[in-house]
């Protein structure tokens, strides 16, 4: 059985993943209607990669016998600006994601609660490739700016994302 403590501390990181879902939807609503269709779509698939990480965890709570409580989940922003500012925004937002696995894993490893430990690598991991590959969007808009060819280019390489 879960502890108190780790389950709440699960709970509330659904809710994070939640919000990141709907984080990424709304930017790419805001992509699709300036006609980049490609980072919208990259945006798209990482909600529903957002939605699946949330599920691992509520899969997690019930097979602990735990108890889920689902919060309501906060609304995104309403504006974004340019491509790149969306990146970025996605980028700080996913540094944030980080530093909570984190603590959360430092928390499984204070209670000794081994199998969140071992659940929770999996999500320690994960946050490496997300930061990697949201970076390299990132540099890669900073050298082609927001004007001209370039980013067209990117966005049809955006569009090629594979859905997971
Ligand atoms: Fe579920 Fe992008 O972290």
């Amino acid at each position: 059985m879960i502890s108190k403590t780790m389950q709440d501390a699960l709970n509330a990181q659904i809710n994070l993943e939640q919000y990141s879902a709907q984080l990424y939807l709304a930017m790419s609503a805001h992509c699709d209607s300036s006609s980049f269709k490609g980072f919208a779509h990259w945006l798209r698939v990482q909600a529903i990669e957002e939605t699946a990480h949330a599920m691992k965890l509520i899969d997690f709570i019930l097979d602990r016998n735990g108890k889920l409580e689902l919060q309501p989940i906060g609304a995104p922003p309403k504006e974004f600006g340019g491509v790149i500012h969306v990146f970025e925004k996605t980028l700080d937002h996913e540094k944030g994601i980080t530093g909570r696995i984190n603590s959360l894993f430092e928390l499984a490893r204070a209670e000794k609660d081994h199998a969140s430990e071992i659940t929770l690598q999996w999500f320690v991991s994960e946050q490496v490739e997300e930061e990697s590959s949201v970076g390299q969007i990132v540099d890669q808009l900073h050298a082609v700016g927001d004007q001209g060819g370039g980013i067209w280019y990117l966005d049809s390489k955006m569009g090629k994302r594979n859905r997971a």
